[in-house]
């Protein structure tokens, strides 16, 4: 528990989460979506904004955790609803058919590491696959991924998810949750993001035994990867024989329309993708190199030698079509160039506020999605660049943070507290107007509270 606490009326909501907690554990669906003292709940949504319980409107910077690219309830994702019905008459043929062929062609279009694409429902089941692709690829017995990085709550990956300061030495393997078997935690190695030297000198260590490296190419989808960090780490694991995952479930058609892969100009082995591929449905999807793809061709005469993956809503049109139809959308005219560029007007323009208040705001981040960072005035000065991760867990950084984030509730804007923020194309003048006077009045009253 902290002492942060809501600066505005939330009865209604603390009212259900008591209510909730009787019957769901937590009053939530999700560990990630709770947060002190207890999490608003929502009554509708339109374009960029929520209504809550209270009857509050904000401007939405969570977009379910980065998913809804358009917006919430945007008109080309019901009419893909509405197609889906009128078309297929169905929400799951559970078979094949033949828009899973169109999309995944418009994912090769897209991401040109990516010769074969297999669609799951969610980013964790992506992950879990790409996983045991790699597992079997290189029959190798562990796999490497670093601090910091979460890619969905599945036993091998539930390991040292928490950011920590990298110090220089071999981050320690922590479990994330009761009920993992030692299994995981001697078969997970973690590496220290952004750190060429000690990352390579841990994957030499243990190159008997790790087959796969997972990592997100952008630490919790804002903290950029080093670029000559990132070509080294493929350099590496090519000359090891890892295969390399790029896990872009949230900087996929985010931080580029192509994911930080193409940002970075990288290609993975395989990419794991979710989120914005579904338009606000369910999702997931593994691509990447044919060779390893194939290893789930199903073999009828020798049904135990693949890599198993299944799934009775694997594929489903509801998910498909209204993914294809936003995509199409962000890639037509200036769609994305628009949305680019609204992100960083109001990234600078938050900047600029902040400064006017004397406040060491800064933020961090790539394409449409950033992140809000309290710096210390005496970091990043000169030679040596500020460390994210260690600003992040700064004393001062949780305490001005966590405030603010309460008090731009209060205004009329959400992001889940600490959480990064995600745009979209509904967040028209209006909302990105509402959201500078937010924050103008939030900072004012973090300088009066001194
Ligand atoms: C990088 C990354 N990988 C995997 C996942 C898991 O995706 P899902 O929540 O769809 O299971 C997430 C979810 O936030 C994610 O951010």
């Amino acid at each position: 528990m902290t002492d942060l606490t809501y600066t505005h009326p939330t009865s209604n909501s603390y009212a259900l989460y008591e209510l909730a907690k009787q019957v769901i554990p937590g009053g939530v669906q999700g560990n990630i979506k709770y947060y002190d003292p207890y999490p608003l709940s929502f009554a509708s949504a339109k374009g960029a904004w929520l209504k809550d319980v209270d009857d509050h409107d904000y401007v939405d910077y969570l977009l379910s955790f980065g998913a809804l690219i358009l917006g919430h309830g945007h008109s080309v994702v019901k009419q893909a609803v509405e197609e889906v019905w009128d078309t297929y008459g169905t929400s799951s043929f559970g078979v094949p058919y033949p828009l899973e062929l169109t999309m995944g062609k418009k994912i090769k279009s897209l991401y040109p590491s990516i010769q074969q694409v297999r669609f799951t429902n969610s980013g964790l089941e992506a992950t879990l696959l790409a996983i045991r692709l790699g597992m079997a690829y290189t029959e190798k017995s562990s796999i490497a991924k670093f601090a910091g990085h979460y890619h969905g709550g599945h036993e091998q990956v539930l390991v040292s998810t928490q950011p920590i300061i990298n110090d220089g030495t071999h981050p320690r393997q922590v479990s994330e949750s009761r009920g993992l078997p030692d299994y995981y935690l001697d078969h997970t190695i973690v590496l220290p993001f952004n750190d060429t030297e000690t990352s390579e000198r841990i994957l030499r260590e243990n190159q008997d035994r790790i087959g796969v490296v997972i990592l997100e190419p952008l630490q919790s989808g804002y903290i950029p990867a080093n670029p000559q960090f990132l070509q080294h780490l493929r350099r590496v694991t090519k000359e090891l024989g890892m295969v390399l995952i790029f896990d872009e479930v949230k900087t996929g058609f985010r931080v580029r329309l192509g994911g930080a892969q193409e940002l970075y100009d990288i290609q993975p082995d395989l990419t794991s993708l979710g989120k914005v591929l579904g338009g606000g449905f369910p999702i997931g999807a593994v691509g990447g190199r044919k060779d390893i793809l194939e290893m789930t061709a199903p073999r009828p005469n020798a049904p135990h030698d693949v890599v198993f993956h299944s799934g009775t809503f694997n594929g489903n049109p509801m998910s498909l079509l209204s993914g294809l139809r936003t995509i199409e959308f962000l890639q037509d005219g200036d769609h994305y160039g628009m949305l680019l560029k609204m992100t960083e007007n109001l990234r600078q323009e938050v900047e600029r506020l902040g400064k006017r208040y004397g406040l060491p705001i800064k933020t961090v981040g790539e394409g449409s999605i950033f992140n809000l960072v309290f710096v210390n005035e005496q970091e990043g000065n000169g030679a040596r660049p500020w460390d994210i991760v260690a600003a992040e867990q700064s004393a001062d950084h949780r305490r001005l943070r966590g405030q603010l984030d309460f008090l731009l509730m209060e205004h009329g804007v959400f992001s889940k507290p600490y959480n990064r923020f995600s745009l979209s194309l509904a967040h028209d003048e209006k909302a990105i107007q509402h959201t500078l006077d937010a924050f103008e009045k939030s900072f004012a009253a973090l300088i009066k509270r001194g």
